[in-house]
């Protein structure tokens, strides 16, 4: 029998489910909260949360930068990933979003461990690296508004260490920066275009591209 392509990755996404170490019950309890309150769940795949807890240990990441925390998916998985000596500076700027972040933070046992910034990211980026943060952290991820998205990139690449590693999500744009261009292409999809095809000549990092959720691009800085 043939199996289809998307019966296919039905299939693989439930055999990945059964083979993969599990989700922790209470990042499952935030995700279904989170798929209950809001029209668009904004959170990062499971999958991508699970590759980037594997990083932070292949790395040994004890300072970690989140641009975009939403309801906490990430930050929660990634604070509870860290050592105890651990530390999450997160970024955002919407308050309803991220008070249930931090009640799941507190039911988690890791609000100790995380200092969030309720600003627009570049004015937080700005100050970590007046403040003498650069070079300071171990792994990034931007998962924020897509316009800003080479500013971020800039900043973090400053922000963390050598060796380090930079995680941005959504970076296919829901498939839209894969269409051929048109003139009415929003600002966003003709910045993340440009973005991605620059990524491969930056001399300053080592990048690749996987096909995780909407798309993520893992670099480390050299
Ligand atoms: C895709 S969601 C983040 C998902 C999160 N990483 C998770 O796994 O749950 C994007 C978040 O970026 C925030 N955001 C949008 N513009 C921002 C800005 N200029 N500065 C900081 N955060 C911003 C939004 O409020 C939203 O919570």
């Amino acid at each position: 029998m043939t199996i289809q392509p998307n019966q296919f990755t039905s299939l693989q996404q439930q055999y990945l489910v059964k083979i993969n170490p599990a989700e922790p019950p209470i990042l499952t309890e935030l995700r279904n909260e989170t798929a209950s309150h809001r029209k668009h769940n904004m959170s990062i795949a499971p999958e991508q949360a699970q590759l980037m807890i594997w990083l932070s240990q292949l790395i040994q990441a004890r300072y970690y930068l989140e641009i975009g925390v939403y309801t906490g998916y990430s930050s929660t998985a990634m604070a509870m990933a860290l050592p105890q000596d651990g530390h999450i500076t997160a970024c955002d700027i919407n308050v309803t979003y991220t008070d249930i972040a931090r009640k799941y933070w507190q039911k988690a046992g890791v609000s100790a461990k995380i200092d969030l910034y309720l600003q627009p990211a570049l004015i937080t980026l700005d100050h970590l690296i007046a403040h003498q943060k650069t070079g300071h952290y171990d792994l990034v991820l931007i998962d924020a508004d897509k316009t800003p998205t080479p500013h971020y990139y800039e900043r973090c690449l400053q922000l963390v260490r050598s060796g380090g590693i930079i995680a941005i999500d959504n970076v296919f744009l829901h498939g839209r920066v894969m269409q051929a261009e048109q003139a009415r292409d929003s600002e966003s999809i003709k910045i993340l275009r440009q973005f991605n095809a620059s990524l491969v000549h930056d001399s300053r990092i080592r990048m690749l591209t996987l096909p995780l959720g909407d798309g993520l691009t893992l670099i480390q800085k050299k």
